[in-house]
Protein backbone atom coordinates (compact mmCIF):
# COMPACT_ATOMS: atom_id res chain seq x y z
CA UNK A 1 0.00 0.00 0.00
CA UNK A 2 1.36 3.67 -1.04
CA UNK A 3 0.17 6.95 0.89
CA UNK A 4 1.66 10.27 0.31
CA UNK A 5 1.19 13.03 3.54
CA UNK A 6 2.58 16.90 3.49
CA UNK A 7 5.16 16.37 6.54
CA UNK A 8 6.83 19.63 7.48
CA UNK A 9 6.41 21.23 3.87
CA UNK A 10 7.97 17.70 2.67
CA UNK A 11 6.00 15.69 0.17
CA UNK A 12 6.05 12.01 1.74
CA UNK A 13 5.22 9.13 -0.16
CA UNK A 14 4.87 5.74 2.10
CA UNK A 15 5.22 2.12 1.45
CA UNK A 16 3.35 -0.42 3.79
CA UNK A 17 4.92 -3.85 3.59
CA UNK A 18 3.68 -6.70 5.88
CA UNK A 19 6.70 -8.96 5.24
CA UNK A 20 10.30 -7.82 3.85
CA UNK A 21 14.16 -9.41 4.03
CA UNK A 22 14.83 -5.55 4.99
CA UNK A 23 13.80 -2.17 4.33
CA UNK A 24 17.07 -0.88 3.47
CA UNK A 25 17.88 -3.18 1.20
CA UNK A 26 14.22 -2.68 -0.50
CA UNK A 27 14.62 1.08 -0.48
CA UNK A 28 17.80 1.27 -2.42
CA UNK A 29 16.71 -0.91 -5.05
CA UNK A 30 13.96 1.91 -5.62
CA UNK A 31 16.35 4.64 -5.31
CA UNK A 32 18.35 2.76 -7.79
CA UNK A 33 15.13 2.84 -9.76
CA UNK A 34 15.16 6.82 -9.44
CA UNK A 35 12.68 6.86 -6.70
CA UNK A 36 12.28 10.31 -5.60
CA UNK A 37 13.36 11.96 -1.87
CA UNK A 38 10.86 11.34 1.00
CA UNK A 39 9.96 8.08 -0.36
CA UNK A 40 9.63 5.93 2.71
CA UNK A 41 9.28 1.88 3.19
CA UNK A 42 8.03 0.65 6.55
CA UNK A 43 7.50 -2.64 7.21
CA UNK A 44 5.93 -4.34 10.27
CA UNK A 45 8.33 -7.45 9.97
CA UNK A 46 11.71 -7.72 8.56
CA UNK A 47 13.34 -11.40 7.72
CA UNK A 48 17.26 -10.00 7.41
CA UNK A 49 17.10 -6.20 9.25
CA UNK A 50 20.93 -5.23 8.88
CA UNK A 51 22.41 -3.04 11.40
CA UNK A 52 25.94 -1.64 11.70
CA UNK A 53 28.99 -3.42 10.74
CA UNK A 54 27.46 -6.60 9.25
CA UNK A 55 24.92 -7.46 12.14
CA UNK A 56 21.59 -8.45 12.00
CA UNK A 57 18.72 -6.42 13.91
CA UNK A 58 16.00 -8.10 15.37
CA UNK A 59 12.67 -7.72 13.95
CA UNK A 60 10.24 -9.50 15.15
CA UNK A 61 6.32 -8.84 13.74
CA UNK A 62 4.64 -5.99 14.84
CA UNK A 63 6.77 -5.28 18.04
CA UNK A 64 9.00 -2.87 16.23
CA UNK A 65 9.16 0.24 13.54
CA UNK A 66 10.96 -0.89 10.78
CA UNK A 67 11.83 2.37 8.42
CA UNK A 68 13.57 3.31 5.71
CA UNK A 69 13.93 6.78 3.89
CA UNK A 70 15.14 7.53 0.47
CA UNK A 71 17.22 10.72 0.95
CA UNK A 72 18.93 12.76 -2.14
CA UNK A 73 21.53 14.87 0.23
CA UNK A 74 23.78 18.08 -1.40
CA UNK A 75 26.52 16.66 0.72
CA UNK A 76 29.69 14.64 0.24
CA UNK A 77 30.16 11.12 1.45
CA UNK A 78 32.37 12.05 3.92
CA UNK A 79 29.53 14.09 6.17
CA UNK A 80 27.23 10.47 6.13
CA UNK A 81 27.14 10.75 10.00
CA UNK A 82 25.51 14.12 9.78
CA UNK A 83 22.22 12.27 8.67
CA UNK A 84 22.49 9.31 11.32
CA UNK A 85 23.24 11.89 14.11
CA UNK A 86 20.00 13.97 12.61
CA UNK A 87 17.97 11.05 13.03
CA UNK A 88 19.77 9.87 16.28
CA UNK A 89 18.27 13.71 17.48
CA UNK A 90 15.27 13.11 16.08
CA UNK A 91 14.01 9.60 17.01
CA UNK A 92 15.20 10.47 20.89
CA UNK A 93 13.29 13.75 21.03
CA UNK A 94 10.14 12.17 19.86
CA UNK A 95 10.35 9.34 22.35
CA UNK A 96 10.40 11.94 24.93
CA UNK A 97 7.71 13.60 23.82
CA UNK A 98 5.56 10.71 23.37
CA UNK A 99 6.55 8.85 26.51
CA UNK A 100 7.74 11.55 28.98
CA UNK A 101 10.45 9.22 29.37
CA UNK A 102 14.43 10.42 29.08
CA UNK A 103 16.33 9.04 26.20
CA UNK A 104 20.39 9.20 25.43
CA UNK A 105 22.21 8.37 22.62
CA UNK A 106 24.97 6.34 22.56
CA UNK A 107 27.79 7.33 19.61
CA UNK A 108 27.56 6.56 17.04
CA UNK A 109 23.56 5.60 16.25
CA UNK A 110 22.04 4.21 19.07
CA UNK A 111 18.78 5.48 21.50
CA UNK A 112 18.87 4.33 24.55
CA UNK A 113 16.11 4.57 27.88
CA UNK A 114 17.11 3.08 31.08
CA UNK A 115 20.69 2.37 29.89
CA UNK A 116 19.26 0.41 27.49
CA UNK A 117 19.16 0.36 23.72
CA UNK A 118 15.63 1.09 22.23
CA UNK A 119 16.32 2.29 18.78
CA UNK A 120 19.42 1.54 16.08
CA UNK A 121 20.08 3.36 12.86
CA UNK A 122 21.76 2.42 9.49
CA UNK A 123 22.54 5.30 6.86
CA UNK A 124 23.52 3.18 4.02
CA UNK A 125 24.97 6.23 1.13
CA UNK A 126 25.45 5.54 -2.72
CA UNK A 127 28.43 7.42 -4.34
CA UNK A 128 28.17 9.22 -7.55
CA UNK A 129 30.13 7.71 -10.45
CA UNK A 130 32.22 11.03 -9.74
CA UNK A 131 33.34 9.44 -6.77
CA UNK A 132 32.95 12.42 -4.10
CA UNK A 133 29.07 13.13 -3.91
CA UNK A 134 26.00 10.94 -2.91
CA UNK A 135 23.45 9.92 -5.28
CA UNK A 136 21.52 8.66 -2.55
CA UNK A 137 21.75 7.43 0.97
CA UNK A 138 19.23 5.51 2.70
CA UNK A 139 18.24 5.96 6.35
CA UNK A 140 17.13 3.04 8.13
CA UNK A 141 16.15 3.71 11.63
CA UNK A 142 14.60 0.27 13.66
CA UNK A 143 12.86 1.14 16.99
CA UNK A 144 11.52 -1.86 19.49
CA UNK A 145 7.94 -0.15 20.43
CA UNK A 146 7.70 -3.46 22.68
CA UNK A 147 9.12 -6.47 23.89
CA UNK A 148 7.47 -9.41 22.26
CA UNK A 149 5.98 -12.16 23.99
CA UNK A 150 8.63 -14.79 23.68
CA UNK A 151 11.21 -11.81 24.71
CA UNK A 152 14.23 -10.40 23.33
CA UNK A 153 16.60 -13.20 22.12
CA UNK A 154 19.44 -14.33 24.57
CA UNK A 155 22.07 -12.52 22.77
CA UNK A 156 20.91 -9.19 22.57
CA UNK A 157 18.14 -9.42 26.33
CA UNK A 158 20.62 -7.83 28.55
CA UNK A 159 20.97 -4.75 26.37
CA UNK A 160 18.19 -4.22 24.49
CA UNK A 161 14.87 -2.79 26.04
CA UNK A 162 11.40 -1.32 24.56
CA UNK A 163 9.70 1.91 24.82
CA UNK A 164 6.21 0.78 26.27
CA UNK A 165 5.35 -2.13 28.27
CA UNK A 166 2.42 -3.78 26.63
CA UNK A 167 0.11 -2.73 23.12
CA UNK A 168 -0.44 0.85 22.17
CA UNK A 169 -1.96 0.58 19.07
CA UNK A 170 -1.15 4.32 18.37
CA UNK A 171 2.16 4.91 19.41
CA UNK A 172 3.81 3.42 16.48
CA UNK A 173 1.91 6.07 13.82
CA UNK A 174 2.30 8.84 16.67
CA UNK A 175 6.38 8.02 16.43
CA UNK A 176 6.50 7.91 12.73
CA UNK A 177 5.05 11.15 12.72
CA UNK A 178 7.12 12.94 14.75
CA UNK A 179 10.32 11.39 13.98
CA UNK A 180 9.76 12.37 9.97
CA UNK A 181 8.74 15.89 11.49
CA UNK A 182 11.68 16.74 13.62
CA UNK A 183 14.42 15.01 11.15
CA UNK A 184 13.14 17.27 8.20
CA UNK A 185 13.42 20.65 9.60
CA UNK A 186 16.67 19.35 10.53
CA UNK A 187 17.51 18.32 7.35
CA UNK A 188 16.50 21.42 5.49
CA UNK A 189 19.92 22.75 6.77
CA UNK A 190 21.44 19.65 7.46
CA UNK A 191 24.87 21.35 6.20
CA UNK A 192 24.49 23.68 8.83
CA UNK A 193 24.43 20.81 11.61
CA UNK A 194 21.61 22.49 13.28
CA UNK A 195 21.30 19.25 15.76
CA UNK A 196 24.95 19.59 16.71
CA UNK A 197 23.96 20.45 20.18
CA UNK A 198 21.20 18.61 21.38
CA UNK A 199 23.50 15.37 20.07
CA UNK A 200 26.19 16.43 22.24
CA UNK A 201 23.96 17.28 25.21
CA UNK A 202 22.43 13.54 24.36
CA UNK A 203 25.60 11.68 24.62
CA UNK A 204 25.39 8.48 27.00
CA UNK A 205 29.53 8.02 27.22
CA UNK A 206 30.54 11.48 28.03
CA UNK A 207 33.27 11.25 30.60
CA UNK A 208 33.08 7.10 30.56
CA UNK A 209 35.88 5.14 30.09
CA UNK A 210 35.86 3.22 27.00
CA UNK A 211 36.99 0.73 24.70
CA UNK A 212 37.68 1.43 20.84
CA UNK A 213 36.54 -1.50 18.94
CA UNK A 214 37.70 -2.50 15.01
CA UNK A 215 36.34 -5.87 13.66
CA UNK A 216 35.10 -7.27 16.94
CA UNK A 217 38.72 -6.84 18.72
CA UNK A 218 39.77 -3.78 21.09
CA UNK A 219 42.66 -2.27 19.89
CA UNK A 220 42.62 0.59 22.64
CA UNK A 221 41.37 2.22 25.84
CA UNK A 222 40.48 5.85 26.66
CA UNK A 223 38.14 8.60 28.12
CA UNK A 224 35.49 10.26 26.05
CA UNK A 225 36.06 13.86 26.30
CA UNK A 226 32.75 14.40 23.77
CA UNK A 227 31.94 14.92 20.01
CA UNK A 228 33.75 17.59 17.75
CA UNK A 229 32.06 19.43 14.90
CA UNK A 230 31.99 16.34 12.82
CA UNK A 231 29.96 14.29 14.91
CA UNK A 232 33.70 12.11 15.75
CA UNK A 233 33.87 10.96 19.39
CA UNK A 234 37.06 13.21 20.79
CA UNK A 235 38.90 10.43 23.23
CA UNK A 236 41.93 10.79 24.78
CA UNK A 237 44.13 7.96 24.69
CA UNK A 238 47.69 6.58 26.09
CA UNK A 239 49.10 8.10 23.30
CA UNK A 240 47.24 11.31 23.00
CA UNK A 241 43.77 12.74 21.45
CA UNK A 242 42.26 10.79 19.03
CA UNK A 243 39.07 11.65 16.87
CA UNK A 244 37.34 8.51 15.96
CA UNK A 245 34.98 8.56 13.11
CA UNK A 246 33.83 4.83 12.63
CA UNK A 247 33.69 1.96 14.28
CA UNK A 248 32.02 1.10 17.52
CA UNK A 249 33.37 1.67 21.68
CA UNK A 250 31.72 -0.06 24.50
CA UNK A 251 31.73 1.63 28.15
CA UNK A 252 34.33 -0.28 30.26
CA UNK A 253 33.16 -2.32 33.07
CA UNK A 254 34.48 -0.36 36.24
C1 LIG B 1 22.17 -0.97 14.34
O1 LIG B 1 21.68 -1.01 15.46
O2 LIG B 1 23.33 -1.39 14.10
C2 LIG B 1 21.39 -0.37 13.21
C3 LIG B 1 20.06 -1.05 13.05
C4 LIG B 1 19.23 -0.50 11.92
C5 LIG B 1 17.96 -1.29 11.74
C6 LIG B 1 17.02 -0.68 10.74
S1 LIG B 1 15.44 -1.45 10.76
C7 LIG B 1 15.00 -0.63 9.31
C8 LIG B 1 16.21 -0.66 8.41
N1 LIG B 1 16.28 -1.88 7.66
C9 LIG B 1 17.34 -2.62 7.98
O3 LIG B 1 17.62 -3.72 7.48
N2 LIG B 1 18.04 -2.01 8.92
C10 LIG B 1 17.46 -0.73 9.29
Amino acid sequence: METSYMINNKKINIIHLETVDSTNTYAKHLASQNHPEGTIVIADHQTNGRGRLGRSFFSPKDTGIYMSVILKPDISCDKVLYITTAAAVSVATAIEKLTGSDTKIKWVNDVYMQNKKVCGILTEGHISDTGSSMDYAILGIGINISEPESGFPDDIKNIATAIINGKNTHIKENLIYEILNIFFDFYKNIKAKPHLDDYRKRSLIDGEDINIIRCNKVVDTGTCLGIDDDFSLIVKTSSGISHISSGEVSVRIK
